[in-house]
Order: structure tokens, then sequence, then C-alpha cells
């Protein structure tokens, strides 16, 4: 069983279709441990009814960012922690857990990518004009949004898209290839060579893409 730890820093959509995943028996893991850097991310709410031990650290507190990523550390490794994942955690990850866990850190990014890295990923797709656009799950190196992609899922943009429509449209395929890259991971099929990633008996799952229909 793969040992998790979640980090997170709000509403945690993506730390809740986690959970649904391995409660429905399709992940063999367990999340030992959700971290977060905000008291009031909601993520701490789905982890008291889930069971789920949580921790609050606040960023501030640590003398340097290098300091507050060697606590995270030293908390996912007392944990025996195998697989980090960072479920709408607002911050860019340095060296010290990256070290630790070197492909061995996933994220979700509302954009294809390399198109929109960074903040707001949805928003610069609308603002850009580009008519398909998507979700991506990576694992994390020390840049933003640039480690070797696992999955991405597409979805249409409409003429008439808000930030909010699409960011709503493109959530609904993060909740599936999010799990489905863990569940992969957990089930020891991705290798990474160099940028790349391998999906061993890899398949084209249905979900991939959306129903254009769908609004
Ligand atoms: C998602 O849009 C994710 O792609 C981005 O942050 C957001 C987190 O949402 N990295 P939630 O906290 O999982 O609901």
């Amino acid at each position: 069983m793969l040992r998790i730890g979640v980090l997170a820093s709000g509403r945690g959509s993506n730390f809740q279709a986690i959970i649904d995943e391995i409660e429905a028996g399709r992940i063999n893991g367990k999340i030992e441990i959700l971290i977060v850097d905000n008291p009031e991310a909601f993520a701490i709410e789905r982890a008291k009814k889930h069971h789920i031990p949580f921790l609050y650290l606040n960023p501030k507190s640590f003398p340097s960012k290098e300091a507050f990523y060697e606590k995270i550390r030293d908390e996912l490794i007392a944990r025996s922690v195998e697989l980090v994942v960072l479920a709408g955690f607002m911050r860019i990850v340095k060296k010290p857990l990256l070290d630790a866990f070197p492909n061995r850190i996933m994220n979700i990014h509302p954009a294809l990518l390399p198109s929109f890295p960074g903040l707001h990923g949805q928003k610069q797709a609308v603002d850009y004009g580009v008519r398909i656009s998507g979700c991506t799950v990576h694992f994390v190196d020390e840049g933003v949004d640039t480690g070797p992609i696992i999955i991405q899922a597409a979805v249409p943009v409409h003429p008439d898209d808000t930030e909010e429509s699409l960011s709503k449209r493109i959530l609904q395929l993060e909740h599936k290839i999010f799990p489905e890259a863990i569940r992969l991971y957990a089930e020891g099929k991705l290798k990474v060579e160099g940028r790349k990633v391998k999906i061993l008996d890899y398949k084209l799952p249905q979900i991939y893409f959306t129903n254009p229909e769908i609004r």
C-alpha cells in the first residue's frame, strides 16, 4: 500500500477526489498526513471527516523558506511517506523537499502545460483566446509547473467562457486524472525517463477528453 502525504492550501476538492478513490478501493494507498499552510483551508475539514491526521505549518514562523520545507520533509519522512501530492498547494516547492522526494512529488495544474504555467492558468487561457485548454498532472521539479508530464486532459474553451466557467469544466477532469495518476504510481506503472514519463500497460482512457457538448 502506497503511503501518501498531501499538501494543500485551500478548498481541497482534489484532495477529496483522492480520498474518494482510496475509499472506493481503486487506489491501493493511504493518506498518512495532510499538511496545510493556511489555517482556514477547507481541506482540514475534509481530513477531519475522513480521520486523516493533519498539520498546519505557518510559513511565516520559519526563519527561511528552506527551513519551512525542511520541516515538511521531516514530517513526511517521519510517517514513511512515499509519494507527496500537491493538491492546490499554492507555493513553489524548494530544494529540501525536492531533494528528499525526487520524481516523487505530483502536482495538478489547471492548464495544458507548457501553456499557462503559474497562477490563474484558467484566466490566462481565457485571456489568450485558446480554443482548447485542460489540466495536467506532472512530477514536480525546481521550476514552476515544468516537471515531467504524467497525464493531461482537454476541454473546449467556449467563446462566452469566463475564468469561472472554464475553471469549473476543467475541475471535473482534474478530479479524474489526478487520482488516475496516483493509481498508476501506486501500481508501479510510471517510469520517468529524462523529462518523459513512460506509462506501462498504457491504455488511453476516455476521461482524457470531455464531450464538447458539455457546458
Ligand atoms: C485546482 O484548480 C488545481 O488545479 C490548482 O489549484 C486548484 C485547487 O483546487 N493547482 P482544490 O483545492 O483541489 O479544490
